[in-house]
Order: C-alpha cells, then sequence, then structure tokens
C-alpha cells in the first residue's frame, strides 16, 4: 500500500499575514494521494482548497506562508518535501508543469494571450524534455491538441487564445498540462466556468487521459455530483480542515460528519432547479479572522452538543478502514 502513495501532505499549516489578522487558509491538513488514482477535495468557497493546492506547488501570494508541516512527493529519485522548497528554487520548478502540473478555474490565468496556443505548448515541452527539436515539439504540440478534441489540430495550434472558446481553452490548457506526463495533475475547478455539457466533457476527457497515462488527479471542486462521478477517495474540507475523509463509496453511503451531510443534501436532484451552491446549508461560514473555538463547525452544526463541541477541538476517528471523521458524535473524549 505505502509504495502505491504519490503525495503525502502530513500537518500543512498555510496562514496568510495580513494587517487586520492572521488568516489561517489551511490548518494542519493531512492526506495521501495513491498513483493513478483521484483524490477529491470538496467544501465551500473559502475553506482552503485552492491555497492548499497552491501550497503543494508553491505558488502562494506573497502573504502566504506554509508554517508547519510536510508535503512529500514520492518520485523516481526518492521523496522530496515539497514544503522545505524555496519557491523559486530550480528544485520546484522541475517539479512544476512536470512531476505535477495544475489545471486552473479559469483558463485565461494560465495561458498567456499574446502567444500563441501552439507556442505555448511547445515552450512546456521544450523546457521539461532533453533532445526535442522544435519541429518534434510542434509536432507533438498537434498531437496533444488532437487527444484533448480540439478539431483541426494543425491549424488551431497557430491559434491565440482569444480565439477559441472556453471550453477549448480549457482543453488546450489540459494539453499544455498533459505534455510533460505528469504524475500527479491538480484541477482546480477545471468545470466551473464551463456550461453544463462542456462540463461534462472536459471531466470526461481528464478521466480518459488519466487512465491512458496513469497519473494522479487532485480533483478541487464545490460540487458533490463531480466527486461522485470522479474521485476514488474524497476528503471534505471546512475552514481550513479536513473534517471527513474516505473512498468516495463511504462518504456518499455512510456519511459521518454532518458537515458531509449537509453538502450531500445539496447535490442537485434531477428534475429539481438549482437556485444557488450549498444553498441546504443553514448559518452563514464564520469570519476567517474570528475562527469559532471547538469544532469549526459547531456554530452551524444540527448536531451541536453545547460544553463540548464549542470547547475542544474534536481528533480524527478512524471508523472504518480508510474513513476517518473528526467529530466528537463518533467518540474522542
Ligand atoms: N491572497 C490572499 N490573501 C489573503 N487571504 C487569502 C488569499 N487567498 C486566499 N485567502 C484566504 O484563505 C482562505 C482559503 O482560501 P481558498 O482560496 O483556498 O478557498 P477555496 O476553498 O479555494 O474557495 P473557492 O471555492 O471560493 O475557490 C480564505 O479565507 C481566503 O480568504
Ligand atoms: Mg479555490
Amino acid at each position: 500500500m505505502s509504495n502505491n502513495v504519490l503525495l503525502e501532505v502530513k500537518n500543512l499549516k498555510t496562514y496568510f499575514f495580513l494587517d487586520e489578522g492572521v488568516v489561517k487558509a489551511v490548518d494542519g491538513v493531512n492526506f495521501k494521494i495513491e498513483k493513478g488514482k483521484t483524490f477529491g477535495v470538496v467544501g465551500e468557497s473559502g475553506c482552503g482548497k485552492s491555497i492548499t493546492a497552491h501550497s503543494i506547488l508553491q505558488i502562494l501570494p506573497p502573504r502566504g506562508k506554509i508554517v508547519e508541516g510536510e508535503i512529500i512527493l514520492h518520485t523516481e529519485n526518492g521523496p522530496v518535501d515539497l514544503a522545505k522548497l524555496n519557491s523559486t528554487s530550480q528544485e520546484i520548478r522541475d517539479i512544476r508543469g512536470k512531476e505535477i502540473a495544475m489545471v486552473f478555474q479559469e483558463p485565461m490565468t494560465a495561458l498567456a494571450p499574446v502567444y500563441t496556443i501552439g507556442n505555448q505548448i511547445m515552450e512546456a515541452i521544450l523546457l521539461h524534455q532533453k533532445n526535442v527539436t522544435k519541429e518534434q515539439a510542434k509536432k507533438r504540440a498537434i498531437d496533444l491538441l488532437g487527444r484533448v478534441g480540439i478539431p483541426n489540430p494543425e491549424k488551431r495550434v497557430d491559434a491565440y487564445p482569444f480565439e477559441l472558446s472556453g471550453g477549448m481553452r480549457q482543453r488546450a490548457m489540459i494539453a499544455m498540462a498533459m505534455s510533460s506526463n505528469p504524475s500527479l495533475l491538480i484541477a482546480d475547478e477545471p468545470t466551473t466556468a464551463l456550461d453544463v455539457t462542456i462540463q461534462a466533457q472536459i471531466l470526461d476527457l481528464i478521466k480518459n487521459l488519466q487512465k491512458e497515462m496513469g497519473m494522479a488527479t487532485m480533483l478541487i471542486t464545490h460540487n458533490m455530483g463531480v466527486v461522485a462521478e470522479m474521485a476514488d477517495d474524497v476528503a471534505v474540507m471546512y475552514l481550513g480542515k479536513i473534517v471527513e475523509s474516505a473512498p468516495v463509496d463511504e462518504i456518499f453511503y455512510n456519511p459521518k460528519h454532518p458537515y458531509t451531510v449537509a453538502l450531500l443534501k445539496s447535490i442537485p436532484k434531477v428534475g429539481k432547479k438549482v437556485k444557488g451552491r450549498l444553498e441546504s446549508i443553514e448559518g452563514m461560514v464564520p469570519d476567517p479572522y474570528n475562527l469559532p473555538t471547538g469544532c469549526r463547525f459547531h456554530t452551524r452544526c444540527p448536531s451541536y452538543m453545547k460544553g463540548i463541541c464549542d470547547k475542544e477541538e474534536p481528533p480524527e476517528i478512524e471508523i472504518n478502514t480508510g474513513h476517518k471523521v473528526s467529530c466528537f458524535l463518533y467518540g474522542g473524549r
């Protein structure tokens, strides 16, 4: 089992140090991603999904710092702790885009507007692969664009990002991410900006490429439906912590944490109109500068136990193989 692990995150804490105070965006997160598997991360806006991903790649904004923890990537040359690398070091640059590639929510942030998509994919290929000529790189770029379902790739390779539709841009970005055969793809809300049919196509594309290339995926989403469709293992985040993690079937058929239960209720049912994101969860997400004491979910929890949940932090309990939950309903006192 342990030699199947590709990435291990242990007690990761990433904080923002701002004039207004400290935001504990990621506050003691633990998880493992296995080779070739899809690890889904779900939770409401602001719970720390993106900052967890950005910590792995060391692409945090200036005020954000990893203050504690380890991010162990198992490479061919042995384990590397990414948390210890300097964000501008050659080591992390070699890992970014080669071992670990990322697809962002909004492709325009990752694609440069003034270069053709072909040029950008070629540049990624030439940067990470030795002994490749420009002609070979262009051929590979065309091949990749075809693989991600862009029609007429020989022509489209010379298109600028603005000449493509949103779905096409997302495909181009995925092609760029695939160009170095990464062992891990981080997809941060890869389909939220797209309409529903295109969403399904892009998710299928990621799934197929993953099968073909054997890479693992960390799939970040606020959408439980997407998780059900795609993930092998799931972590549910709330205010900087993972409150429950388990194989996908356990999450859907045997959810334990009241927050997970609430999230599951938020999945749109067939034939029912969706009004907003996660409308069924009562209460407001607390202010990140002023996190609740005890269990962070207690202010919104239907099973809140006074004097317990507001006083102590629930420890993580393994209730089934691979199924962990942090909630006093299941012990820990
Ligand atoms: N550049 C920043 N400066 C200060 N605080 C930030 C910054 N980026 C994120 N944060 C804070 O860190 C916390 C986690 O943010 P993060 O972007 O990881 O949320 P998320 O789960 O990805 O949400 P979403 O679903 O909206 O993308 C939030 O409280 C957010 O306000
Ligand atoms: Mg995000």
